[in-house]
């Protein structure tokens, strides 16, 4: 998909579909309506029977005697616009625009003076982050994944131009930084989507890793694939542990960017379970079928990498994947057995579907070894979370509140929201183990916390933050912007957080 930024009017606009924001307010939806009056004449005249007022999520098609379809979408309150809001109605725009076979779409700027005076209009940034939210809601609404599905006459063909539209010479300058901003995340989170929706007998720990590899290569980002052998050496137990069910051998990838950076070094661990159908401790067959996303927190890193490269920031990012199957097998890990992860420490396995937890723990002992000053774990760790904050919050728990306070900024700025859970210290005796140094469940209560709790044990001397994207990571309907199934969730968080991150180390 080519997607510009244009100069011109839109009388001139060359598109089949022209996508327009109407506000809300009575007297701007009044001004708004009839320049639209003015310029189509009876064609606007759906507009007379007051259904379309403006109001969020609703959408109203007109005709023009030009051929080309006239697509108001309701943009909500001026007193309320946000980011978020332009996301929205900028994909409701485009997915219309795609359900009426259109195959190029403009959209014109939202009103200056509407916009100036809303509450996105106190970024300081209006126009930047305008360009990006547009391109962010257009991107990812109109991401499928329908690569599977052999191609039927009937489908919606693609929207193959986009265009934003002003009129003004300096706007267009800075809708186009926006503009690429937003287009560098959102195809890097529909990167982190493919992986994630893609099966389990095409995404495996070998062929992750490889895509963490090529995703290297496309983008001069150093990455390394440490095989079983290497894995055993370094005694990475717990990844080990977790893949002896398997007939496939598990993985380890290491990615690095601006090694010689001597910015602060960032280090992002993804939970790689190509599929988890929980080993000996076996889930129920209903559902099963979504653990082949189990691996959506690596998908996260790698598309920040892919992000981070071509925006090219600044600091040293390390990116650690631990790829494994959790299957149960004659050689598969059993409840009952002990592990020695990389640090020297020791876990109870008493129950093989709290896989995760065993193999991020060697991936936060190796990451010491780059003396970081901060390393963020992305993992799809356990249900309780998703009981706790359903599908609209990641868990968030760590060591050092004003990261995770500028972490809940990123996420409220991207609405990847991030919300926090207590680490209490009356949390630690629910996995003491009398056998090893920690148990790897809790039992019934705070599920959520105890699986942090469990990898605080592996953590290194750096600040450190884990978050629980269980129930974001894959929505089982769709919203606005996001399809159902994989949801890229962490790359537009993470690229958002980094880029605020101040410029000296420490
Ligand atoms: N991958 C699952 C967690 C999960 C659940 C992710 C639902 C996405 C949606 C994880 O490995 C797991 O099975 N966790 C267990 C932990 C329990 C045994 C302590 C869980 O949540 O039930
Ligand atoms: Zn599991
Ligand atoms: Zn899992």
């Amino acid at each position: 998909m080519k997607f510009t930024v244009q100069r011109t009017l839109i009388e001139r606009v060359n598109a089949q579909a022209v996508g327009v924001f109407i506000f809300e307010e009575k007297e701007l939806f009044r001004r708004q309506t009839a320049a639209l009056r003015e310029m189509i004449g009876p064609a606007a005249s759906p507009l007379e029977s007051g259904f379309f007022t403006g109001k969020p999520q609703q959408v109203l098609p007109l005709y023009p005697a030009d051929h080309r379809v006239l697509i108001l979408v309701g943009a909500g309150k001026q007193s309320q616009c946000t980011a978020e809001k332009i996301r929205r109605s900028a994909a409701l725009a485009a997915k219309t625009a795609r359900s009426l076979r259109a195959s190029t779409l403009a959209l014109l700027e939202p009103d200056p003076e509407i916009l100036s005076s809303s509450p996105l209009g106190q970024d300081g940034r209006l126009w930047e982050t305008t360009g990006a939210a547009i391109a962010e809601g257009v991107i990812l609404g109109l991401y499928r994944f329908d690569r599977y599905i052999t191609k039927h006459a009937d489908a919606e063909p693609d929207i193959t131009r986009v265009q934003i539209v002003t009129p003004s010479a300096s706007r267009l300058r800075l809708l186009k930084r926006g503009l690429e901003y937003g287009r560098v995340v959102s195809e890097s989170t529909c990167l982190a989507r493919d992986l994630a929706n893609a099966p389990a007998n095409e995404i495996t720990p070998a062929s992750l890793a490889r895509k963490a590899a090529e995703v290297g290569r496309a983008n001069r980002i150093r990455v390394r694939i440490l095989t079983e052998q290497k894995i055993r050496a370094l005694g990475m137990g717990g990844l080990i542990g977790v893949s002896q069910g398997s007939a496939r051998p598990p993985r380890f990838v290491v990615m690095e960017m601006n090694r010689n950076s001597r910015r602060s070094t960032v280090v992002l661990v993804g939970k790689g379970v190509t599929f988890d159908s929980g080993g000996i401790s076996i889930k129920p067959s209903a559902g099963m079928a979504e653990m082949k996303m189990d691996m959506s927190g690596a998908a996260a890193v790698i598309g920040t990498f892919a992000a981070a490269a071509k925006l090219k920031l600044p600091c040293r990012l390390v990116g650690l994947i631990p790829c494994t199957e959790n299957l149960p097998s004659g050689t598969a890990l059993k409840p009952g057995d002990i592990l020695r992860h990389i640090n020297g420490k020791t876990s109870e396995v008493d129950n093989t579907d709290a896989e995760g937890r065993l193999i991020l723990a060697d991936a936060l002992g190796y990451a010491d070894r780059y003396k970081p000053d901060l390393v963020i774990d992305l993992a799809t760790l356990t249900g309780a979370c998703v009981v706790a904050l359903g599908h609209a919050a990641a868990g968030m728990l760590g060591n050092d509140e004003p990261t995770m306070a500028q972490l809940r900024e990123a996420g409220d700025r991207t609405y990847e929201r991030v919300w926090q859970l207590p680490m209490f210290e009356e949390y630690e005796k629910l996995i003491k183990s009398d056998v090893a140094d920690v148990k790897n469940v809790g039992g019934r209560w705070a599920g959520a916390i105890t699986g942090a709790m469990f990898l605080k044990n592996f953590i290194g001397t750096y600040k450190w933050v884990h978050l629980d994207i269980a129930g974001t990571a894959m929505l089982e309907e769709a919203t606005d912007y996001t399809a159902k199934g994989g949801s890229g969730f962490g790359v537009r968080l993470l690229i958002d957080f980094l880029n605020h991150l101040k410029k000296t180390p420490g």
